[in-house]
Protein backbone atom coordinates (compact mmCIF):
# COMPACT_ATOMS: atom_id res chain seq x y z
CA UNK A 1 0.00 0.00 0.00
CA UNK A 2 2.43 3.37 -1.44
CA UNK A 3 0.81 6.40 0.78
CA UNK A 4 2.00 9.90 -0.92
CA UNK A 5 2.35 12.52 2.10
CA UNK A 6 4.68 15.37 2.27
CA UNK A 7 6.64 14.20 5.39
CA UNK A 8 8.37 17.45 6.76
CA UNK A 9 11.50 16.04 8.34
CA UNK A 10 12.61 18.32 11.62
CA UNK A 11 16.37 16.98 12.95
CA UNK A 12 16.98 19.47 15.38
CA UNK A 13 13.56 20.10 16.69
CA UNK A 14 13.24 23.89 18.53
CA UNK A 15 10.42 24.65 20.93
CA UNK A 16 8.38 25.89 17.77
CA UNK A 17 8.81 22.56 15.76
CA UNK A 18 7.31 21.18 18.52
CA UNK A 19 4.08 23.52 18.79
CA UNK A 20 3.84 23.00 14.78
CA UNK A 21 3.67 18.96 15.65
CA UNK A 22 1.17 20.17 18.33
CA UNK A 23 -0.99 21.37 16.21
CA UNK A 24 -0.90 18.76 13.18
CA UNK A 25 -1.47 15.80 15.80
CA UNK A 26 -4.28 18.10 17.58
CA UNK A 27 -6.09 18.48 14.10
CA UNK A 28 -5.37 14.30 13.50
CA UNK A 29 -2.02 14.55 12.06
CA UNK A 30 0.29 11.51 12.19
CA UNK A 31 3.73 12.65 13.84
CA UNK A 32 7.17 10.01 14.48
CA UNK A 33 8.11 11.04 17.44
CA UNK A 34 11.52 10.09 19.57
CA UNK A 35 11.33 8.00 23.23
CA UNK A 36 13.72 6.49 25.03
CA UNK A 37 12.61 2.83 24.05
CA UNK A 38 11.82 3.01 20.29
CA UNK A 39 10.83 5.68 18.28
CA UNK A 40 6.75 6.18 18.03
CA UNK A 41 3.97 7.10 15.63
CA UNK A 42 2.03 9.12 17.40
CA UNK A 43 -1.73 10.80 16.75
CA UNK A 44 -4.09 12.56 18.64
CA UNK A 45 -5.40 9.63 21.28
CA UNK A 46 -8.93 11.45 21.71
CA UNK A 47 -9.76 11.50 18.43
CA UNK A 48 -11.50 8.49 16.87
CA UNK A 49 -10.57 8.70 13.55
CA UNK A 50 -7.11 8.96 13.89
CA UNK A 51 -5.81 6.00 15.11
CA UNK A 52 -7.07 4.17 11.63
CA UNK A 53 -4.03 6.51 9.86
CA UNK A 54 -1.66 4.78 12.25
CA UNK A 55 -3.29 1.04 10.82
CA UNK A 56 -2.71 2.55 7.19
CA UNK A 57 0.70 3.89 7.62
CA UNK A 58 1.86 1.11 9.55
CA UNK A 59 0.15 -1.43 7.27
CA UNK A 60 -0.77 -3.42 10.61
CA UNK A 61 -4.05 -5.13 11.20
CA UNK A 62 -6.46 -2.64 13.21
CA UNK A 63 -7.25 -5.18 15.92
CA UNK A 64 -3.67 -4.29 17.44
CA UNK A 65 -4.37 -1.38 20.53
CA UNK A 66 -2.13 1.19 20.43
CA UNK A 67 0.05 2.67 23.88
CA UNK A 68 -1.07 6.13 24.85
CA UNK A 69 1.52 8.39 26.35
CA UNK A 70 1.03 11.18 28.85
CA UNK A 71 3.35 13.56 30.54
CA UNK A 72 2.89 12.53 33.62
CA UNK A 73 1.19 9.34 35.50
CA UNK A 74 -1.24 10.82 37.69
CA UNK A 75 -3.24 12.12 34.67
CA UNK A 76 -3.58 8.25 33.82
CA UNK A 77 -7.26 8.52 35.57
CA UNK A 78 -8.55 10.87 33.41
CA UNK A 79 -8.34 8.28 31.06
CA UNK A 80 -8.18 4.90 32.68
CA UNK A 81 -8.75 3.39 35.91
CA UNK A 82 -5.99 3.31 38.26
CA UNK A 83 -5.33 1.06 41.18
CA UNK A 84 -2.89 0.58 44.36
CA UNK A 85 -0.35 -1.37 42.04
CA UNK A 86 -0.03 1.33 38.95
CA UNK A 87 0.89 3.91 41.74
CA UNK A 88 3.51 1.82 42.79
CA UNK A 89 4.27 1.23 39.55
CA UNK A 90 4.31 4.82 38.71
CA UNK A 91 6.31 5.89 41.68
CA UNK A 92 9.13 3.83 41.05
CA UNK A 93 9.48 3.72 37.49
CA UNK A 94 7.63 6.61 35.63
CA UNK A 95 8.83 8.64 33.37
CA UNK A 96 10.16 5.46 32.17
CA UNK A 97 9.88 2.45 29.83
CA UNK A 98 6.87 0.88 31.62
CA UNK A 99 3.66 0.42 29.92
CA UNK A 100 0.63 -0.39 32.27
CA UNK A 101 -2.67 -2.03 31.32
CA UNK A 102 -5.52 -0.46 33.04
CA UNK A 103 -9.72 -0.78 32.43
CA UNK A 104 -10.24 2.26 29.87
CA UNK A 105 -12.41 4.94 30.48
CA UNK A 106 -15.42 6.07 28.06
CA UNK A 107 -12.63 9.22 26.28
CA UNK A 108 -10.66 6.75 24.76
CA UNK A 109 -12.15 5.43 21.77
CA UNK A 110 -12.81 1.82 20.50
CA UNK A 111 -10.48 2.63 17.49
CA UNK A 112 -7.32 3.61 19.92
CA UNK A 113 -7.72 0.00 21.83
CA UNK A 114 -8.92 -2.19 19.10
CA UNK A 115 -11.84 -2.29 20.79
CA UNK A 116 -10.71 -3.85 24.07
CA UNK A 117 -12.08 -2.53 27.73
CA UNK A 118 -8.74 -2.01 28.83
CA UNK A 119 -5.93 0.67 27.54
CA UNK A 120 -2.45 0.87 27.27
CA UNK A 121 -0.78 3.66 29.10
CA UNK A 122 3.07 5.07 29.71
CA UNK A 123 5.07 8.00 30.56
CA UNK A 124 7.93 8.33 27.87
CA UNK A 125 10.66 10.33 29.31
CA UNK A 126 12.30 11.17 26.25
CA UNK A 127 12.42 15.49 26.70
CA UNK A 128 11.12 15.64 23.05
CA UNK A 129 8.42 13.30 23.49
CA UNK A 130 7.51 14.67 27.25
CA UNK A 131 7.58 18.36 25.83
CA UNK A 132 5.57 17.38 22.81
CA UNK A 133 2.79 15.59 24.90
CA UNK A 134 3.16 18.65 27.75
CA UNK A 135 2.35 21.31 24.49
CA UNK A 136 -0.87 18.82 23.22
CA UNK A 137 -2.41 18.36 26.57
CA UNK A 138 -4.05 15.54 25.04
CA UNK A 139 -2.79 12.30 25.16
CA UNK A 140 -0.44 10.84 21.95
CA UNK A 141 -1.53 7.04 20.87
CA UNK A 142 1.50 5.67 19.25
CA UNK A 143 2.72 2.78 18.50
CA UNK A 144 6.33 2.19 16.82
CA UNK A 145 7.45 4.00 13.93
CA UNK A 146 8.10 0.93 11.45
CA UNK A 147 6.25 -0.97 8.67
CA UNK A 148 4.79 -3.89 10.49
CA UNK A 149 6.38 -6.81 10.93
CA UNK A 150 9.66 -4.98 10.79
CA UNK A 151 11.84 -4.56 13.99
CA UNK A 152 11.30 -1.03 15.75
CA UNK A 153 12.96 2.03 14.65
CA UNK A 154 15.70 3.30 16.84
CA UNK A 155 17.27 5.72 14.51
CA UNK A 156 15.92 8.88 12.56
CA UNK A 157 17.28 6.76 9.52
CA UNK A 158 15.24 3.88 10.58
CA UNK A 159 12.20 5.66 10.42
CA UNK A 160 12.57 7.70 7.09
CA UNK A 161 13.21 4.23 5.64
CA UNK A 162 9.74 2.93 6.77
CA UNK A 163 7.80 6.05 7.33
CA UNK A 164 8.78 8.88 4.65
CA UNK A 165 5.61 9.57 2.81
CA UNK A 166 3.37 8.20 4.86
CA UNK A 167 3.27 10.52 7.98
CA UNK A 168 2.94 14.61 8.03
CA UNK A 169 6.05 14.72 10.40
CA UNK A 170 8.96 12.75 11.67
CA UNK A 171 11.15 14.68 14.85
CA UNK A 172 14.70 13.38 15.21
CA UNK A 173 15.43 13.02 18.93
CA UNK A 174 18.54 10.47 18.17
CA UNK A 175 19.75 7.46 18.74
CA UNK A 176 16.95 5.47 20.93
CA UNK A 177 18.53 4.86 24.79
CA UNK A 178 16.94 1.66 25.06
CA UNK A 179 16.66 0.39 21.68
CA UNK A 180 13.78 -2.26 22.73
CA UNK A 181 10.43 -1.74 23.12
CA UNK A 182 8.64 -0.94 26.92
CA UNK A 183 8.03 -3.59 29.58
CA UNK A 184 4.03 -4.21 29.46
CA UNK A 185 2.42 -5.51 32.56
CA UNK A 186 -0.91 -6.21 33.17
CA UNK A 187 -1.73 -5.98 37.21
CA UNK A 188 -4.26 -8.21 38.75
CA UNK A 189 -6.74 -7.69 41.50
CA UNK A 190 -4.68 -9.49 43.82
CA UNK A 191 -1.83 -6.80 43.57
CA UNK A 192 0.55 -9.03 41.42
CA UNK A 193 1.24 -8.74 37.74
CA UNK A 194 1.18 -10.33 34.66
CA UNK A 195 4.25 -9.22 32.41
CA UNK A 196 3.11 -9.34 28.93
CA UNK A 197 6.26 -8.43 26.98
CA UNK A 198 9.73 -7.79 28.57
CA UNK A 199 11.97 -4.62 28.53
CA UNK A 200 14.44 -2.87 30.62
CA UNK A 201 12.59 -2.59 33.17
CA UNK A 202 13.22 -5.85 34.57
CA UNK A 203 11.16 -9.09 36.40
CA UNK A 204 14.14 -8.52 38.74
CA UNK A 205 13.36 -4.24 39.21
CA UNK A 206 9.34 -5.50 39.63
CA UNK A 207 9.94 -8.16 41.94
CA UNK A 208 12.52 -5.49 43.84
CA UNK A 209 9.79 -3.48 44.40
CA UNK A 210 7.67 -6.04 45.84
CA UNK A 211 5.62 -7.01 43.07
CA UNK A 212 4.64 -10.79 42.28
CA UNK A 213 5.37 -11.42 38.87
CA UNK A 214 4.19 -14.07 36.40
CA UNK A 215 4.61 -14.42 32.70
CA UNK A 216 2.61 -14.52 29.65
CA UNK A 217 2.92 -17.72 28.23
CA UNK A 218 3.90 -15.49 24.42
CA UNK A 219 7.14 -14.66 26.46
CA UNK A 220 9.06 -17.08 25.97
CA UNK A 221 7.33 -19.57 23.82
CA UNK A 222 5.19 -19.96 20.62
CA UNK A 223 1.68 -20.36 20.92
CA UNK A 224 -0.40 -22.99 19.56
CA UNK A 225 -3.17 -22.49 17.14
CA UNK A 226 -5.98 -20.90 19.26
CA UNK A 227 -3.64 -19.53 21.61
CA UNK A 228 -4.14 -16.12 22.34
CA UNK A 229 -1.21 -13.77 24.13
CA UNK A 230 -2.43 -11.30 26.32
CA UNK A 231 -0.77 -8.35 24.25
CA UNK A 232 -2.49 -8.65 21.15
CA UNK A 233 0.69 -7.62 18.97
CA UNK A 234 2.82 -10.34 20.57
CA UNK A 235 1.16 -12.81 18.19
CA UNK A 236 2.41 -11.44 14.80
CA UNK A 237 5.44 -11.88 12.96
CA UNK A 238 8.09 -9.61 14.01
CA UNK A 239 11.70 -8.22 13.69
CA UNK A 240 12.50 -11.54 11.37
CA UNK A 241 14.69 -10.44 8.47
CA UNK A 242 14.23 -11.99 5.11
CA UNK A 243 17.44 -14.41 5.87
CA UNK A 244 16.85 -17.13 8.06
CA UNK A 245 18.25 -16.75 12.06
CA UNK A 246 19.14 -19.33 13.83
CA UNK A 247 19.81 -19.01 17.57
CA UNK A 248 22.42 -21.34 19.22
CA UNK A 249 21.86 -22.63 22.87
CA UNK A 250 24.56 -23.68 24.97
CA UNK A 251 28.11 -23.12 26.90
CA UNK A 252 29.78 -19.84 25.52
CA UNK A 253 32.86 -21.86 24.12
CA UNK A 254 30.29 -24.53 22.40
CA UNK A 255 28.40 -21.76 20.61
CA UNK A 256 31.56 -19.93 19.66
CA UNK A 257 32.90 -23.63 18.56
CA UNK A 258 30.00 -23.64 16.05
CA UNK A 259 30.18 -20.66 14.56
CA UNK A 260 33.87 -20.96 13.86
CA UNK A 261 33.34 -22.81 10.67
CA UNK A 262 31.28 -20.84 9.29
CA UNK A 263 33.99 -17.88 9.29
CA UNK A 264 34.16 -15.59 6.16
CA UNK A 265 31.75 -17.09 4.23
CA UNK A 266 29.25 -14.67 2.31
CA UNK A 267 26.01 -15.94 2.63
CA UNK A 268 26.02 -16.85 6.30
CA UNK A 269 26.29 -14.38 9.05
CA UNK A 270 27.68 -14.45 12.38
CA UNK A 271 25.47 -12.41 15.39
CA UNK A 272 28.78 -12.34 18.18
CA UNK A 273 29.85 -10.58 20.64
CA UNK A 274 32.80 -7.57 20.43
CA UNK A 275 35.21 -10.10 23.00
CA UNK A 276 34.21 -13.43 20.84
CA UNK A 277 37.31 -14.39 19.28
CA UNK A 278 34.76 -14.76 15.65
CA UNK A 279 34.41 -10.81 16.07
CA UNK A 280 37.23 -10.48 13.67
CA UNK A 281 35.46 -12.33 10.99
CA UNK A 282 34.80 -10.97 7.34
CA UNK A 283 30.97 -11.85 8.19
CA UNK A 284 30.94 -11.47 11.84
CA UNK A 285 28.24 -8.48 13.10
CA UNK A 286 28.99 -7.30 16.63
CA UNK A 287 25.69 -6.86 19.08
CA UNK A 288 27.92 -5.52 21.74
CA UNK A 289 29.99 -6.44 24.90
CA UNK A 290 29.42 -10.08 25.85
CA UNK A 291 28.43 -8.39 29.67
CA UNK A 292 26.94 -5.66 28.14
CA UNK A 293 23.21 -6.06 27.93
CA UNK A 294 22.49 -2.81 27.48
CA UNK A 295 24.40 -1.93 24.50
CA UNK A 296 23.14 -5.40 22.92
CA UNK A 297 19.87 -3.97 23.49
CA UNK A 298 20.66 -0.64 21.42
CA UNK A 299 22.15 -2.49 18.56
CA UNK A 300 19.80 -5.29 17.98
CA UNK A 301 17.12 -3.43 15.74
CA UNK A 302 19.92 -1.35 13.73
CA UNK A 303 21.38 -4.94 13.39
CA UNK A 304 18.47 -6.98 11.96
CA UNK A 305 17.27 -4.17 9.82
CA UNK A 306 21.05 -4.12 8.49
CA UNK A 307 20.45 -7.82 7.00
CA UNK A 308 17.36 -6.77 4.98
CA UNK A 309 20.04 -4.88 2.00
CA UNK A 310 22.52 -7.92 2.26
CA UNK A 311 20.45 -10.22 0.16
CA UNK A 312 23.41 -12.38 -0.57
CA UNK A 313 23.03 -13.44 3.20
CA UNK A 314 20.29 -16.11 3.59
CA UNK A 315 21.36 -17.53 6.91
CA UNK A 316 22.32 -15.81 10.57
CA UNK A 317 23.87 -17.52 13.33
CA UNK A 318 23.36 -15.84 17.07
CA UNK A 319 23.70 -16.60 20.48
CA UNK A 320 20.38 -17.31 22.38
CA UNK A 321 20.87 -14.93 25.06
CA UNK A 322 20.38 -15.75 28.84
CA UNK A 323 17.22 -14.76 30.34
CA UNK A 324 18.45 -12.83 33.36
CA UNK A 325 17.73 -8.52 33.12
CA UNK A 326 16.83 -7.07 30.03
CA UNK A 327 18.28 -10.51 29.06
CA UNK A 328 14.87 -11.45 28.89
CA UNK A 329 13.54 -9.25 26.33
CA UNK A 330 16.60 -9.57 24.19
CA UNK A 331 15.54 -13.63 24.52
CA UNK A 332 11.90 -12.62 23.62
CA UNK A 333 12.86 -10.33 20.04
CA UNK A 334 15.78 -13.08 19.15
CA UNK A 335 13.34 -15.91 19.50
CA UNK A 336 10.96 -13.79 17.12
CA UNK A 337 13.43 -13.23 14.93
CA UNK A 338 13.96 -16.49 14.88
CA UNK A 339 10.62 -18.01 14.60
CA UNK A 340 12.11 -19.60 17.66
CA UNK A 341 14.51 -21.84 15.54
CA UNK A 342 16.98 -23.20 18.07
CA UNK A 343 20.06 -25.12 17.76
CA UNK A 344 21.55 -26.80 20.70
CA UNK A 345 25.33 -27.25 20.59
O1 LIG B 1 8.22 1.35 23.94
C1 LIG B 1 7.07 1.24 23.48
O2 LIG B 1 6.16 0.69 24.10
C2 LIG B 1 6.82 1.86 22.10
C3 LIG B 1 6.99 3.38 22.23
C4 LIG B 1 6.65 4.12 20.96
O3 LIG B 1 6.20 3.83 23.29
N1 LIG B 1 5.54 1.50 21.59
C5 LIG B 1 5.24 0.24 21.17
O4 LIG B 1 3.97 0.12 20.65
O5 LIG B 1 6.01 -0.69 21.22
P1 LIG B 1 3.49 -1.13 19.80
O6 LIG B 1 2.15 -0.73 19.30
O7 LIG B 1 4.49 -1.48 18.79
O8 LIG B 1 3.33 -2.26 20.84
C6 LIG B 1 2.32 -2.16 21.81
C7 LIG B 1 2.02 -3.50 22.39
C8 LIG B 1 1.35 -4.44 21.40
O9 LIG B 1 1.87 -5.76 21.58
C9 LIG B 1 -0.11 -4.39 21.84
O10 LIG B 1 -0.82 -5.56 21.53
C10 LIG B 1 0.02 -4.18 23.34
O11 LIG B 1 1.09 -3.30 23.45
N2 LIG B 1 -1.18 -3.53 23.90
C11 LIG B 1 -1.64 -2.28 23.67
N3 LIG B 1 -2.79 -2.05 24.32
C12 LIG B 1 -3.08 -3.19 24.99
C13 LIG B 1 -4.15 -3.61 25.85
N4 LIG B 1 -5.16 -2.79 26.12
N5 LIG B 1 -4.11 -4.87 26.36
C14 LIG B 1 -3.06 -5.70 26.08
N6 LIG B 1 -2.03 -5.36 25.27
C15 LIG B 1 -2.04 -4.13 24.73
MG1 LIG C 1 5.55 -2.50 17.46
Amino acid sequence: MEQNIYTKIVYAPTEDDLKNAADLLRRGGLVAIPTETVYGLGVNALLADAAPKVYAAKGRPSDNPLIIHLAASDEAEKYAVTCNAYYKLASAFMPGPLTVILPKRECIPDSVTGGLATVAVRVPSHPIAHRLIELCGFPIAAPSANLSGRPSTTTVEHVIEDMNGRVDMILNGGASDIGLESTIVLPKEDGSLVLLRPGAITVEMLEEEGFTVTLDKAVTERLQEGERPLAPGMKYRHYAPHARVILLSGEREAVQAAMEPYRDRTDVALVCYADDPVADASNARVLGAFDRRDEQARNLFDLLRSFDSSPEITRIYATLPDRKEIGLALFNRMLKAAGYDIEEV
